[in-house]
């Protein structure tokens, strides 16, 4: 199979384009190396095939499908970003992006594809309170994150809630921008489908760290700011009080689930969209994830700061099963593992102490 991968030059996509080559696969990579992920300077990823150019360019998008069976869709601006300026950008990159390649896809009849997905569609992920059952809280209120009430309360009682694995079929509340055009950008995929005959698979990554993962800029991930620091020498700052619960999964676990994804494509019906929870399915607090990488990388312990960003959630943990038992994937790589090996792996070139 021929495939296009966009964001080919990034942290899982250049993982997906060596995942793909193992398995007998061509892999052809269409990537603007925005700045925001490839600082100047660094040296440019080797990308086979490589295209450099953005997604909102029809004609650009128009020539890289010539020949192309499936496209990998992995293109997209991560992150919170620096504030809600960047909004246009994000909306621009990752929702004008998709729409651009969908429509080239539907006039160059490619139509397979699998999106990179994410868990932030569902925003905080499943609660369960003692009284009211299944629950689902709202954004925390500033005052209680500067008071250090982290926990979201049951929305009926008020109670304290036990946090669970969020499945497939939660209702989507993205809470920030980047989530509000990943989730869009499943729409748009999903209606693409539909019109077209299209099948689509969306791969809803959750925390995907591993060798190559961006240094720590405002479009980074948390595992990425802790790497940093300790290459630095510098102790890990854990926000909140730490006891957030995420799912980690190694980007060549990840790799692999973009790999069965298309190749199960071919057994989908015209016009099926589904969407696949991707996480390890062993959840772990961000305050066990900087104390394994500190002292994996024999570095300062982590501090505690309670500090806060308002776009955050407190808990996200996926279910993972449906992934496992449609197409047959598992994770390979443990979390103590796939955290020694980061501790000491590359960063993206241009990360201090690189
Ligand atoms: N890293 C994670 O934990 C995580 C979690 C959930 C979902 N995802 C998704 O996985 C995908 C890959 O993320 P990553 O972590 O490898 O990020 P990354 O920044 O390393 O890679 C993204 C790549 O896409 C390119 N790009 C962005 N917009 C583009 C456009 N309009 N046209 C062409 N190229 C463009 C960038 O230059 C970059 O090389 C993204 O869609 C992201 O939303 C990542
Ligand atoms: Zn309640």
């Amino acid at each position: 199979m021929r495939v296009l991968v966009t964001g080919g030059a990034g942290f899982i996509g250049s993982q997906i384009v060596q995942a793909l080559g193992s398995a007998g696969h061509e892999a052809v990579v269409f990537d603007a190396l925005l700045p925001s992920a490839h600082p100047a300077g660094a040296h440019r990823p080797p990308a086979q095939g490589l295209t450099v150019g953005d997604l909102r360019d029809r004609e650009a998008v128009a020539g890289a499908l010539a020949g192309i069976d499936a496209v990998c869709h992995q293109a997209a601006m991560v992150g919170l970003g620096k504030d809600f300026a960047d909004a246009p950008e994000y909306v621009g990159l990752n929702d004008l992006g998709t729409a651009v390649l969908l429509a080239e896809m539907a006039s160059a009849g490619v139509r397979d594809l699998v999106l990179a997905g994410s868990m932030v569609v569902y925003g905080e992920g499943r609660y369960d309170c003692a009284r009211h059952g299944t629950v689902r809280p709202g954004p925390r209120a500033a005052d209680d994150l500067r008071a250090g009430r982290f926990e979201p309360r049951c929305p009926s009682c008020g109670a304290e809630l036990s946090p669970g694995l969020v499945t497939e079929d939660a209702p989507a509340d993205p809470r920030n921008v980047y989530a509000a055009t990943k989730l869009a950008q499943e729409h748009l995929a999903s209606a693409w489908a539909r019109a077209t005959g299209g099948r689509a698979i969306s791969l809803r990554y959750h925390n995907v760290y591993g060798p190559g993962m961006p240094r720590d800029t405002p479009y980074a991930g948390v595992a990425s700011f802790f790497r940093s620091a300790l290459a630095r020498g510098q102790s890990p700052r854990v926000f909140e009080d730490g006891a957030q619960r995420r799912d980690f999964v190694h980007v060549r676990d990840v790799a692999a689930a973009n790999t069965v994804a298309l190749t199960a494509l071919a057994e989908r019906e015209p016009g099926a969209f589904t969407a696949y929870n991707t996480g390890s399915g062993e959840p772990h607090t961000i305050g066990e994830m900087a104390s394994a990488l500190a002292s994996a990388h024999q570095g300062p312990a982590p501090v505690v700061t309670g500090e806060y960003r308002l776009g955050d959630v407190r808990h996200v943990t996926a279910d993972s099963r449906r992934l496992r038992d449609e197409l047959g994937w598992k994770p390979e790589v443990g979390f103590a593992e796939g955290m020694a090996e980061f501790a000491t792996a590359r960063l993206r070139a241009g990360a201090a102490g690189e």
